[in-house]
């Protein structure tokens, strides 16, 4: 059974930049509590662009980095929480957009895990012999579901798509993909919502915090083991940048002091299921990280879901 692997990163972010200043102007907060308690210095905030137009913008560029064409992909999954159209899928409007013909397109929804959920599902798709090429998205536009007068909230969230193509390893190639570690804690489905009719993202911002720093590490250590990558191997970590505190806090109970800890939060907010493959492609655009080497991606939120891989950086 052959394996997969990621052959190419892109992202996409809007050009509107919102500081930390300026959310100090429509709420009660400052650019030293959001910096000290959340790690966010700025964030992308999308004007009239979808979440199937960031997800294009980011496929396409995944897919012109990859060597491939339209015509090579047979699978399409976008993962969000955030679109707002419930038909057609945000993964038929990709594939259109891209001129994919007849793939197989479905959207996914673990909110800020999705786009490890995302690369799970491809990678047995492809060992199933289901698929071979495939394109993963994670976009959100956050913004759509932001009260903009609750401080707990609005200073976190933000908008952007990352996208990965994903084929099929030869036989005698060791798969790029390792073993996903998943699963949820429904039992805390009310931490993070957004829920109704005209429905605005609430949490429950320390049950969230406790619940990250605490439970998620020994996950990521399994997510190493399943792979036989040992945490001191790791070139880098790439966790959904929900919180810049949880992130070390995780980080520290990895122990790894070598490994890259990707921190895109400061620059960018936390994108839900963008999160992890715009970090990611980051990396890849600055070559920070050796093709290759292996890289510990871990999502997780509402839900509450997690899901986790060590992958091969492309
Ligand atoms: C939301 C979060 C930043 C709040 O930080 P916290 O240290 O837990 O803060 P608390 O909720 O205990 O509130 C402490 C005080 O700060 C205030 N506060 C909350 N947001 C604030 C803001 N943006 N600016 C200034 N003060 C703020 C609260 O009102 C409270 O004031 P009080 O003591 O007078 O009542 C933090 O809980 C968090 O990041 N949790 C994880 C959330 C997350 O990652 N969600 C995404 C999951 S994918």
């Amino acid at each position: 059974m052959a394996g997969s692997r990621i052959v190419a990163m892109g992202h996409y972010q809007p050009s509107r930049v919102v500081t930390n200043d300026e959310i100090a102007q429509m709420v009660d907060t400052s650019d030293e509590w959001i910096r000290d308690r959340v790690g966010i210095a700025t964030r992308r905030i999308a004007g009239d662009e979808t979440v199937a137009d960031m997800a294009t913008a980011a496929a396409g560029k995944a897919l012109a980095n990859s060597g491939l064409t339209a015509a090579d992909i047979d699978m399409v999954v976008v993962a969000t929480c955030s679109s707002v159209d419930r038909s057609p899928n945000v993964a038929c409007r990709v594939a259109a957009k891209l001129g994919v013909t007849a793939p197989a397109a479905y959207d996914l929804n673990t909110a800020c895990s999705g786009f490890a959920y995302g690369l799970g599902t491809v990678d047995h798709a492809i060992r199933a012999g289901a698929a071979r090429n495939a394109i993963v998205v994670g976009a959100e536009k956050l913004s759509d579901f932001t009260d903009w007068t609750d401080r707990s909230t609005c200073i976190i969230f933000a908008d952007g798509a990352g996208a990965a193509v994903v084929t099929a390893t030869a036989d005698d190639e060791p798969a790029g993909i390792g073993p996903v570690v998943w699963g949820s804690a429904p039992e805390k489905s009310d931490a993070v919502r957004i829920e109704g009719w005209q429905p605005y993202i609430a949490q429950e911002g320390q049950s969230v915090f406790r619940w990250a720093t605490t439970a998620l590490a020994p996950l990521a250590l399994q997510a190493c083991e399943r792979a036989g990558v040992a945490p001191s191997e790791l070139a880098a970590f790439v966790p959904h940048q929900a919180n810049g505190r949880i992130i070390d806090g995780i980080a520290k109970r990895l122990n790894i002091p070598d490994a890259i800890i990707a921190k895109d939060i400061v620059e960018s907010g936390n994108t839900s299921a963008a999160s992890i493959p715009l970090a990611l492609s980051k990396l890849v655009e600055r070559r920070e990280v050796p093709s290759g080497a292996p890289v510990l991606l871990f999502g997780f939120g509402g839900g509450l879901t997690y899901a986790g891989q060590v992958v091969r950086c492309p």
